[in-house]
């Protein structure tokens, strides 16, 4: 029975209230009050939101004059269905309002030098913590253009945002019920970890606004904690965290730590114990284990890791990780939307020109349900005249390259067109990093073109040849 009730629970549908930049500081900024104000708004005036819809018509508004934006990013439901119109009846509003802080570093109290010996230049430049205020202009638009499989970046989010929001609760004993307030992404190089922490600690300040006041991304450089003099990891270790808890002392700021490259202060002590490795990296595991130990209750904090190397970790830290995730290299479907969303950038910058073949027709034996699929879709060709609209639609024009599904409906019968061709390149891109789909592209022109702009179809060919080289250059993985 109590199944049941769970599942009749109304899933929450997240619209983002994006402020006009120093918003805060010119005016007595309530975001409660604007946050009631939107809500109210959207119930009076939509019976039902799509996820990515922007709003417009808020200039009616109270707070109209310092609201940038509207936008409808996403919905619980989402992780376990495909739709993304949501009737607001059966839905919970759950709306957020922030403004973008500049890309400066908050000046970062930084740990003690070590004291044995004299520390060169580029190591006392070497900041061992990084410290950015959330949300920040600099990790804009980094949630979207992340692609991964399986609702991974969703899914972590909602676990995040639900478990910060449940261990805030003043009288819940820490003793009883356990969170280490951890999280560890490892995988492959250039999969996106680093990219998906960062992405997630500017969306957790988003979505947790109404329970904090602001945000901090505190990035640790766990290179520059190894000391080379004996001794004196374990104390730049320490030293960094209690920067750490300054920063966490008020409790109204989230703050969100990145540990990047975690084996390095984590590799494990019972190789260390057993090899030649000096018990410097052993005293910085420890002290690491006891600075977590700590930060475990504070409501506030939340620690993301990344590794490439999980069998080096030590196994009393993975023991206090909360969630172990995997990320892969993109499967092809992934694959297909960086390379085209990279394409698409080049063509918007005009390094690539579109060509005839961007064109493509469509099926008149088409179901109207696909039509009303495609039409949903933001990226649906924009030359609809009404006319062809209304009768067959059978001509189509894509200014960029659709996503996947609109060319499965518009161009199944098109070999020839560049999104069938790109699907033929990502089809052949398996093993191949995140960070080198992105890389290709734009490689890929400038080593196999000639001259300033070149068609979309010469840069396809281009990429077909760069992908191949790369795959021969990682031995065909
Ligand atoms: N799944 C992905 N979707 C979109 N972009 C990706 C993806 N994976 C990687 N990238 C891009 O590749 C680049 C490198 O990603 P990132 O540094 O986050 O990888 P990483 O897993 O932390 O790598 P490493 O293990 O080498 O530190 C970034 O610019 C990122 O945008
Ligand atoms: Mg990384």
């Amino acid at each position: 029975m109590a199944a049941s009730s769970a599942t009749l629970q109304k899933p929450t549908l997240n619209v983002e209230v994006r402020l006009r930049n120093n918003a805060s500081s010119t005016a007595f900024l309530r975001t409660d009050l604007i946050r009631e104000e939107v809500t109210d708004w959207l119930c009076k005036n939509f019976l039902s939101l799509k996820i990515d819809q922007e709003l417009t018509g808020f200039d009616s508004l109270s707070h109209g004059d310092v609201i940038e934006s509207i936008r409808v990013v996403d919905s619980s439901s989402a992780l376990d269905s495909d739709a993304s119109i949501h009737r607001l009846d059966e839905t919970h509003l759950a709306v957020q309002a922030y403004e973008l802080h500049d890309a400066e570093d908050d000046p970062a109290p930084r740990p003690a030098k070590p004291s044995v010996g004299e520390e060169n230049e580029d190591e006392e430049e070497s900041p061992q913590l990084r410290i950015t205020r959330l949300p920040s202009k600099s990790l804009n638009g980094l949630w979207d253009a992340l692609v991964f499989e399986d609702g991974i970046p969703a899914k972590l989010l909602k676990y995040t945002t639900r478990m910060m929001a449940m261990m805030r609760r003043p009288s819940l004993d820490m003793a009883v019920v356990s969170w280490n307030r951890l999280l560890l992404l490892h995988g492959p190089p250039g999969s996106g970890k680093t990219t998906l922490c960062r992405a997630l600690s500017q969306k957790l300040a988003i979505r947790l606004g109404h329970h904090f006041t602001q945000g901090r991304l505190v990035e640790v450089n766990s290179q520059t904690l190894l000391s080379r003099w004996f001794g004196e990891s374990g104390k730049l270790v320490a030293k960094a965290f209690e920067s750490i808890c300054s920063v966490a002392e008020d409790e109204s700021t989230l703050v969100c730590v990145l540990i990047d490259e975690v084996e390095t202060l984590t590799g494990s002590r019972e190789k260390a114990s057993t090899g030649s490795e000096c018990g410097d990296a052993l005293r910085a595991t420890n002290q690491l284990l006891t600075a977590l130990d700590r930060l475990r209750y504070r409501s506030n904090v939340i620690v993301l890791c990344t590794s490439n190397l999980f069998g080096a970790i030590d196994s009393a830290f993975l023991d206090r990780v909360d969630i172990k995730q995997h990320v892969s290299n993109p499967c092809p479907k992934a694959a297909y939307e960086i390379l085209r969303t990279c394409i698409n950038e080049l063509i918007r910058c005009n390094v690539l020109t579109p060509d005839d073949e961007l064109c493509g027709t469509t099926n008149k034996g088409h179901t109207a349900a696909a039509a009303a699929a495609a039409e949903e879709d933001e990226e649906t060709p924009h030359s609809f005249s009404d006319e062809a609209h209304m009768s067959d639609w059978d001509v189509v024009e894509y200014r960029s390259i659709p996503p996947l599904a609109v060319m499965d409906i518009h161009l199944w019968d098109r070999p020839d067109a560049p999104a069938r061709k790109l699907w033929g390149i990502a089809e052949r891109c398996a093993g191949l990093s995140g960070r080198a789909l992105r890389r290709l592209p734009g490689q890929a022109i400038a080593l196999h073109t000639h001259g300033e702009s070149c068609t979309v179809a010469e840069g396809l060919a281009a990429l077909s040849v760069a992908v191949d080289e790369e795959l021969g250059a990682t031995g065909g993985q």
